[in-house]
């Protein structure tokens, strides 16, 4: 850990999403200056988004700057807002299913927007930029555990396609310029705040209005899900390391199959779970399994929440919230 971070200015786009608010609490909690770059996408409700930064609006460490990735003014705006250290990259049109639907929206906002960051902090000479990509881009691999030298020639779902470019473009600047890159591949991150509509969410909302739960599949797909701590975490060791050019994966590395994860949810709850057996979803891989080996020899990282604790953990924000 470094001593003093004051001279820090770092662009953190997506951060009133899940993910983006969380790295930018803990950032502003050490002391860094955020300039939180977020267009307030109707993806999911923007009003929950602004109840995310509700607190960190109110921090002078915090600058909210609403406006789009792909706009180049909006852009130039974030980095002319002092001298800019660094840009963590977790803007983006999230969501496999909706993909299939909205293909060009993904490949401009998740593509191009990328692109245009990565363009405006190489000229501005940031000392490091990570790049929020995803487990799905491993496809349907059957290899496990996923390992970041695997092919990722094979993605299934417009979304994953995008994350796939992002990564190649993030390493062509890195190639090119000799920008500093960082390209982690989260695996299925839950926990206070997690998007609305993503599995652990959706089933804690549903058990608790006592409505069945759907089921895609047989049950027997599997997903490391991976506390938003621990994804906190990894995200600022590999922000502070002094690491060129890297993929690194950061996931739980504990896989579990959907039926028994709905069991774990209902557990939590503290309900019997009815379910709903429904069709395969086309685009959903058929498991995710971090390999996390990297992670622990070059970001001293490794998973430390448990489903358990963090089932545990999101009930109670999910209640609170409630009242
Ligand atoms: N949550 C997960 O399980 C998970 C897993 C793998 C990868 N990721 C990646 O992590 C990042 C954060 O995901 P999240 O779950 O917090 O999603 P999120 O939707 O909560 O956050 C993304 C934020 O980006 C903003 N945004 C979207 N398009 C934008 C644009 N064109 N310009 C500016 N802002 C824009 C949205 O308004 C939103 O606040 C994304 O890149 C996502 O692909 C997430």
């Amino acid at each position: 850990m470094k001593d003093s971070y004051s001279d820090s200015t770092i662009i953190v786009t997506g951060a009133a999403g899940f993910i983006g608010s969380h790295v930018s609490e803990a950032l502003v909690q050490r002391g860094d200056r955020v300039i939180g770059l977020d267009s307030f996408d109707p993806y999911y409700d923007p009003a929950i988004k602004r109840h995310n930064v509700s607190g960190l609006i109110e921090d002078e460490r915090f600058e909210l700057i609403e406006g789009d990735i792909r706009d180049p003014e909006t852009v130039a705006d974030a980095f002319d807002c002092g001298r800019i250290t660094g840009v963590i990259h977790l803007a983006a049109r999230a969501g496999v299913r909706p993909s299939i639907a909205d293909p060009i929206d993904y490949v401009t906002t998740n593509v191009e927007g990328t692109v245009g960051l990565l363009e405006a902090a190489r000229r501005s000479g940031v000392k490091r930029f990570i790049f929020g990509s995803s487990s799905s881009v491993y496809g349907a691999a059957n290899q496990v555990p996923f390992s970041e030298d695997q092919r990722i020639d094979r993605p299934i779902s417009p979304y994953a396609a995008t994350k796939v470019a992002g990564e190649a473009h993030c390493y062509t600047h890195h190639h090119l310029y000799d920008l500093p890159v960082v390209v982690l591949r989260f695996f299925t991150v839950y926990g206070p705040r997690q998007r609305p509509d993503l599995a652990i969410n959706k089933f804690v909302r549903l058990l608790e209005a006592g409505e069945a739960i759907p089921q895609y599949g047989d049950g027997s797909s599997s997903r490391d899900y991976t506390f938003i701590n621990d994804i906190v975490r990894g995200v600022l060791a590999a922000y502070d390391s002094d690491l060129n050019w890297e993929i690194i994966n950061l996931g739980s590395s504990a896989p579990i199959r959907l039926d028994e994860m709905i069991g774990a949810v209902a557990e939590a709850v503290g309900v019997e779970p009815r379910i709903n057996v429904m069709n395969d979803q086309p685009g959903d891989v058929p498991r995710t399994y971090a390999s996390v080996e990297k992670a622990a020899r070059l970001l001293e990282w490794s998973p430390e929440w448990s489903l358990a604790d963090g089932l545990a953990e999101f009930v109670r924000w999910y209640r609170d919230r409630q009242e």
